[in-house]
């Protein structure tokens, strides 16, 4: 099918997503090409989801194994990608048991369960949830409801009951939003959609004493920063803070749909056979997937790697003369450019120059690329990204 036809059906898909003007055909490593042969450095892996890059072979190997036993059973029966995956997280994680879904709000949809069970058995019934101002947790009624973002609230005409947002790196007002009837505080260590918001002044570990000082558990919602996107494996480890529980998604299944919620010692019985479910979640090829992305991101090298590309980002990209970037922040394989207007317009040029990049809240360019992208192709990426900042777009 040729990218007009392409675009044409496109007509049949529910209109809740702009779509940029480009339709792939493949991809390899850290290169996606269209359907006109164009290439394009990728910047965005699928929103931080593709880790490994595109057409990985041990990825590929891992999926075709397991399509060729069986791809779908039942989780009323024992999996063995998945036992391995879960030992494999619970092993190199403060986690002690997983429960596997498919995507981020789903695992997030289970902590705050999770959480909520935990407050009606051990707290006195306490169900409140405490999140953030510009947060993002997902599209389901109760993860955009702890989305802390109005603008993302347009069509919800009742709120799910008990959430209430305070304000990033404000431990005092975090305080203020904590009462008798609050179970647990969900955060990202890094606010990524909401513009890549970094904690400041030890706010996490200064969050972990609050909620234990409280009685109130302390959830992280590592979906984006999760698997080595930091330089570390979770982004708890680089900020030496232990949550009570986490949730991942995006990278761990290399591309196909994967989720997870590790909890801790306090809750990891928490839920009992009954108490939550899933068809779909924890799919075996997801996690012959999933598997093989885990063991090649925790490596010691690789991490380090990632940490190194991350240095290099914003080495370069403070060398660009622009008047138009206010600060440069991030870790790892996730930095933002703070910009003070122009975001979509760059997106697009970019996308015309064969750069995949994409803009996030609050007029931040992000960097999210594969995480295995190689040193040439970011140096690549981000010559063509400085060219457009300094031609003053
Ligand atoms: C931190 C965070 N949590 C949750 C989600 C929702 O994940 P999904 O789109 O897989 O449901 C996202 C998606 O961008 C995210 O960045």
């Amino acid at each position: 099918m040729d990218s007009k036809k392409v675009k044409e059906l496109d007509a049949k898909y529910m209109g809740v997503f702009k779509r940029y003007d480009v339709v792939f055909e493949r991809g390899y490593g850290s290169t996606l090409v269209d359907k006109e042969g164009k290439k394009y450095i990728d910047f965005f892996a699928g929103i931080s989801v593709n880790a490994l890059g595109y057409n990985n072979t041990e990825v590929n190997i891992a999926a075709v194994k397991q399509i060729k036993k069986f791809m779908h059973l039942s989780n009323v029966f024992y999996c063995e990608e998945q036992v391995k995956l879960a030992k494999l997280i619970c092993d190199s994680s403060f986690g002690k048991k997983v429960f596997f879904a498919n995507t981020g709000a789903e695992a997030n949809e289970a902590a705050l369960k999770l959480a909520k069970k935990w407050g009606m058995v051990h707290k006195n019934g306490a169900h409140k949830i405490v999140t953030f101002t510009n947060s993002f947790h997902g599209r389901t009624i109760a993860t955009l409801t702890a989305t802390g973002q109005e603008k993302f609230h347009g069509i919800l005409n009742k709120k799910y009951p008990g959430i209430t947002y305070a304000k990033f790196n404000d431990i005092n007002d975090v305080a203020s939003k904590i009462d008798d009837e609050t179970c647990a505080v969900l955060v990202e260590p890094i606010q990524a959609e909401g513009g890549v918001f970094t904690p400041e002044n030890d706010f996490l570990k200064k969050l972990r004493q609050l909620c234990d000082k409280l009685g109130v558990l302390l959830i992280f919602d590592e979906v984006q920063t999760g698997m080595g996107r930091t330089g570390y494996m979770f982004a708890y480890e680089k900020y030496g803070v232990t949550p009570d529980a986490m949730t991942v998604a995006k990278a761990i299944g290399g591309g196909l749909p994967l989720s997870a919620l590790v909890a801790g010692e306090k809750i990891m019985d928490v839920f009992e056979p009954g108490d939550h479910g899933t068809t779909m979640g924890g799919n075996p090829v997801a996690c012959a997937a999933g598997n093989v992305v885990f063991s090649t991101v925790m490596k010691k090298p690789f991490l380090k790697a990632v940490h190194a590309k991350g240095g290099l980002i914003q080495k370069t990209m403070r060398t660009v003369k622009s008047s138009n970037i206010v600060e440069i922040r991030g870790a790892g394989l996730l930095q933002g450019v703070q910009l003070k207007s122009g975001g979509a317009e760059i997106v697009k040029k970019a996308l015309s120059r064969g750069l995949i990049i994409n803009c996030t809240g609050h007029e931040v360019i992000r960097i999210a690329p594969p995480l295995n992208i190689t040193t040439a192709e970011l140096k690549k990426g981000l010559e063509i990204l400085g060219k457009i900042l300094e031609e003053g777009c």
